[in-house]
């Protein structure tokens, strides 16, 4: 039995795995989490108390986060200001808890000689075209192309030169996009779910060309678990499972659940710097590790996440319109 930190344990990916631990292994978890706007302390209303408690602090504040790691026998590090577009309006609150929260972590486990797991994205490689066959591994170089995600890259070097040179246990890994319940509603699938449930029209940016390499939430989750019991430190893991859709399928096979026409949507403005395609090429991690996905049916699986969202509306539904009226603003 470990004592794990899980920072961000309140957002989307981080709840989920709180649940995966609670589930697969007999670990007590501590999450701290600074309830943005991003958290759903909801997601974790229903887990046991002698196994998770809950910390409200920022992951950027040194002192919390020293007094929380000593006490801890990994700290999993999720915590981040996540969303590309709200980064292109205002990037302050990415630098701060995505570069500077990761410093503050890695000083505490370098002090506490605290193994740490670093949880990335695959979009610290920028993007592929969509003609190419290549896709991104574990020595892709890093292109960055928003805010968001250069403020992640720059927490990956922060992670890789605490280990070279501070000693620091750590390891890290960089997933494709993830969907499933609990995620907010400004992100692409649930926004577009939440828009038909709520009576307004799917928004897709520009052309909808644009490919993202979609892998349910839960097998984001055991991956993540498989690298703490078996990873090597010092390493970086991909997680994907090689699941390619263009925005427009995505897009369509919403609308069809739904009983919509499926060219039944609006094209509005592109985003600015809009990565075309994202595709993972998750070898080392099923090879190395062992790790097999249990949810690759996308269309299953999306379907699933559509009857979550009409079945939990009363979570949804207070903050739909304030999520519009921003994206109103910049005619998305
Ligand atoms: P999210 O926005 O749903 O959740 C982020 C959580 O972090 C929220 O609970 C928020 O309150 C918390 N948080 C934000 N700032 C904080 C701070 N200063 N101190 C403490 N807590 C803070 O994000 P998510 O989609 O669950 O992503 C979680 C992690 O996974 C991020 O590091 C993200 O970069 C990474 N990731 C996400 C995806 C994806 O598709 N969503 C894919 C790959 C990697
Ligand atoms: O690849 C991993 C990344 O995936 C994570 O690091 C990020 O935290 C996560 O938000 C996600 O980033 P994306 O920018 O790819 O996801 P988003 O849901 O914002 O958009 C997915 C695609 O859909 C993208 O091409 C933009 C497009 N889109 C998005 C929205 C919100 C639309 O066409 N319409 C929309 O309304």
């Amino acid at each position: 039995m470990r004592n794990l930190l899980v920072t961000g344990g309140a957002g989307f990916i981080g709840s989920n795995f709180v649940r995966h631990v609670v589930d697969h292994t007999d670990d007590a978890v501590v999450v701290l989490d600074k309830m943005t706007y991003a958290a759903s302390p909801e997601a974790l209303a229903d887990l046991p108390e002698d196994r998770v408690r809950t910390v409200v602090g920022d992951v950027a504040d040194a002192e919390v986060v020293d007094e929380l790691v000593a006490g801890t026998d990994v700290v999993v590090h999720f915590a981040a200001e996540s969303h590309n577009d709200n980064s292109l309006r205002d990037p302050w609150p990415f630098v701060q808890t995505n570069i500077v929260g990761t410093a503050v972590v890695l000083e505490a486990v370098r002090r506490h000689d605290v193994r740490l797991h670093h949880v990335s994205t695959d979009e610290v490689y920028g993007d592929l075209e969509l003609d190419e066959r290549r896709r991104f591994e574990e020595g892709s170089p890093y292109r960055p192309s928003s805010p968001y995600s250069a403020s992640k890259a720059a927490a990956d070097h922060l992670v890789r030169a605490w280990v070279r040179s501070m000693g620091v246990r750590a390891t890290l890994s960089n997933c494709s996009n993830n969907y499933g319940p609990w995620q907010h509603i400004e992100k692409f699938i649930p926004r577009q779910i939440t828009n038909l449930l709520s009576g307004r029209r799917v928004k897709l940016y520009g052309a909808g060309l644009n490919v993202r390499d979609w892998i349910h939430v839960d097998d984001h989750s055991s991956a993540v678990l498989a690298i703490l019991d078996r990873g090597e430190i010092g390493e970086t893991y991909l997680i994907g499972v090689e699941n390619e859709r263009a925005n427009t399928e995505v897009v369509r096979a919403i609308l069809r659940s739904l009983g919509h026409d499926e060219d039944d949507f609006d094209r509005v403005s592109d985003r600015v710097g809009h990565d075309l395609r994202y595709a993972i090429d998750p070898s080392k991690l099923r090879t190395e590790l062992g790790w097999e996905p249990r949810f690759a049916d996308f269309d299953a699986g999306l379907r699933d996440t559509i009857t979550w969202y009409a079945d939990h509306r009363a979570w949804w539904a207070p903050d739909k319109q304030r999520v519009e009226s921003a994206y109103a603003e910049t005619g998305q």
